[in-house]
């Protein structure tokens, strides 16, 4: 069986469109990349010290349809049988889309201008983020994702994000290019996914079994960084900030010129709390002077800190799963100390464990990610969710 899948993800301030086409193999699902564009607002942002939803919505309304002309300009490169000219649009099928975005008047126009001559033939379907992220942001993707569905008469299905944080550490490169394999993991597996707005171990015992075993009760890593990134002078998004100023402490063996908590380390269960560090980070910054290098040593103390609670509440995830295989997901799993002290702890777990790790580029959100959790249902069968599809800002598992 072979699908094409067009994939869009809005919910936070990236704005991204893939194309891809999967095949079923003995090893797994073979993904061809035909394009993949990811358009970062973060400079935009930055400026507010973090994403402000308002701009979000608009920004992504502006660049939706810029960001699908290039994935149809480069996937028409690979495939000319993709894209190609139509006949005009049927003027019922246009109010449609007009109703449709009633709230988005520029990607209405947008589509006007560019997509009515386009054809979406040899697309089998759209798979659109409906949750969770930022409901004005999410809702442009999904109004979108209605639109083509509408123009092109494809169904549009709704996909979980940290689902789609998950499959990307499946996803397996090719040596060259982006093309690559979905694995069938060995299962039980066990994930932990950190972002922004998450941070959560999950337990699956089969593809569909998503069991949530361990969250924060506050604060997610990526938001901890982030909100001690601001406490540090440094810009948004703090996590890269922090960790490139932890790693020269740790090359220049800066020490932590005050000691950090490690929030529920010793609870018998698998949840977290940030919330302390950081005001503990906050308490810090106040009563003391911190010159260039303490900050960096400050930086080094809180990601091992970090770095001890996730470990920590992982291998006891692992051990009482009895997993075969561990993955790991979100915009924090870009961070070199934590890839490596993750790994490490997986390996201390059982030899046996199989680990999964997200290829860089693919850390943070993108619709590759999307269209891959799409693909998984559709290969194996799972039952996907159908309209109406709405946006759910604390979409669960
Ligand atoms: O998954 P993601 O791109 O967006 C959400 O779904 O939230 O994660 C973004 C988060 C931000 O908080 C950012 O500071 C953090 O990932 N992040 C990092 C690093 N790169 C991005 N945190 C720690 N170290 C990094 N190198
Ligand atoms: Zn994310």
């Amino acid at each position: 069986m072979q699908k094409t899948i067009l994939s869009i993800e809005t919910s936070c301030d990236e704005t991204s469109i893939a194309l891809i086409k999967t095949t079923e193999t003995t090893d797994g699902i073979s993904v061809e990349v035909l394009s993949h564009i990811v358009h970062s607002q973060a400079n935009l942002h930055a400026e507010f010290g973090g994403v402000f939803p308002a701009l979000a919505k608009r920004e992504h309304g502006l660049n939706l349809v810029p960001v699908l002309l290039k994935v149809i300009k480069e996937s028409k490169e690979k495939e000319s049988e993709i894209f190609k000219d139509s006949k005009p649009t049927d003027e019922r099928i246009q109010e449609e889309i007009k109703k449709i975005l009633e709230r988005e008047p520029d990607l209405y126009e947008h589509i006007v201008r560019h997509l009515l001559g386009v054809s979406g033939e040899g697309i089998d379907a759209i798979a659109v983020t409906a949750g969770p992220g930022l409901e004005p942001a999410l809702w442009v993707g999904i109004n979108f994702a209605k639109a083509l569905s509408t123009l092109w008469n494809i169904p549009v299905l709704p996909i979980n994000h940290m689902e789609g944080h998950l499959v990307a550490a499946l996803f397996l490169p090719t040596q060259t290019g982006q093309n690559g394999i979905i694995k069938t993991p060995k299962f039980p597996m066990t994930t932990l996914l950190v972002s922004g707005g998450h941070t959560e171990i999950i337990h699956m015992d089969t593809w569909s079994s998503y069991k949530i075993v361990g969250q924060t009760r506050d604060d997610a890593v990526g938001e901890a960084y982030d909100k001690t990134a601001r406490l540090l002078g440094l810009s948004y998004p703090g996590g890269p900030e922090i960790s490139r100023l932890a790693e020269r402490a740790r090359k220049e063996n800066i020490p932590a010129p005050i000691e950090l908590p490690r929030p529920m380390i010793n609870t018998p269960d698998c949840d977290f709390s940030f919330s302390g560090l950081k005001t503990a980070v906050l308490y810090a910054v106040r009563d003391n002077e911190f010159n260039e290098d303490e900050k960096a040593g400050l930086a080094r103390e809180f990601e091992e800190a970090i770095a001890d609670v996730l470990t920590t509440k992982l291998f006891k995830a692992l051990t009482e799963h009895g997993a075969q295989s561990c993955a790991f997901g979100g915009g924090v799993m870009a961070n070199k100390y934590l890839r490596e002290k993750l790994t490490q702890t997986v390996q201390e777990a059982g030899s046996n464990i199989d680990v999964y790790m997200p290829t860089h580029n693919l850390t943070g959100d993108n619709a590759l990610m999307i269209g891959l959790a799409l693909a998984v249902q559709l290969h194996h069968d799972i039952s996907v969710a159908h309209e109406p599809i709405r946006a759910t800002g604390n979409l669960k598992f």
